[in-house]
């Protein structure tokens, strides 16, 4: 139940800029898979580490939970679309000519960089998961970010 003191929780989270990410893994059904994540933050350089939350009422908890490794996408200003989709109940799986394959896992295309991760621990915390992972690989390319604040997308310049 969402009373009036976990609105105003929610409200004054919300007021917190974050950049959007979607995770991205192949599924035990061989679907595509990705979920979209603004709760990702770096945590170590060395070792590289990351760490983001999930929810435990996710219907793919089970699913990410078990993962060895999947790919942090870091989404562009022009993927608001992506981040909506990879958002719905019922609708992770993402459209062939929206990723690449490459060994480390599925990159989506357009995004301004990645990382490469695997499972290093794993956090039960309140209604969500804490999710520590290791960084085995990266890469940066061109472009501005997605940005979450107050319930909404944004582009950094505008
Ligand atoms: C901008 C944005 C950020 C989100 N960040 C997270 C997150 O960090 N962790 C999480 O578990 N769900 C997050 N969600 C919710 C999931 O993307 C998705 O909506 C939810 O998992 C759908 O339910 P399902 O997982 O049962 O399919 C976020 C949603 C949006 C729109």
């Amino acid at each position: 139940m969402l009373d009036e003191a976990n609105k105003d929780l929610r409200s004054i989270f919300s007021k917190f800029a974050t950049g959007v990410t979607a995770v991205t893994f192949k599924g035990s059904n061989g679907l595509n898979l990705g979920i979209t994540v603004n709760s990702y933050t770096s945590l170590s350089l060395d070792p590289p580490l990351i760490l983001w939350c999930l929810d435990k009422d996710s219907d793919l908890y089970e699913e990410i939970t078990n993962l060895d490794n999947y790919i942090i996408n870091f989404l562009s200003e022009e993927q608001r679309d992506i981040a909506n989709t990879l958002a719905q109940k019922n609708d992770h799986i993402l459209d062939e000519d929206q990723f690449i394959s490459i060994d480390q896992g599925l990159v989506i295309k357009n995004s301004i960089g990645w990382l490469s991760c695997s499972k290093n621990q794993i956090i039960d915390s309140g209604d969500h998961s804490i999710l520590i992972a290791d960084v085995n690989d990266s890469k940066i390319i061109e472009g501005y970010p997605l940005v979450f604040w107050g319930s909404n997308y944004r582009s950094l310049l505008r």
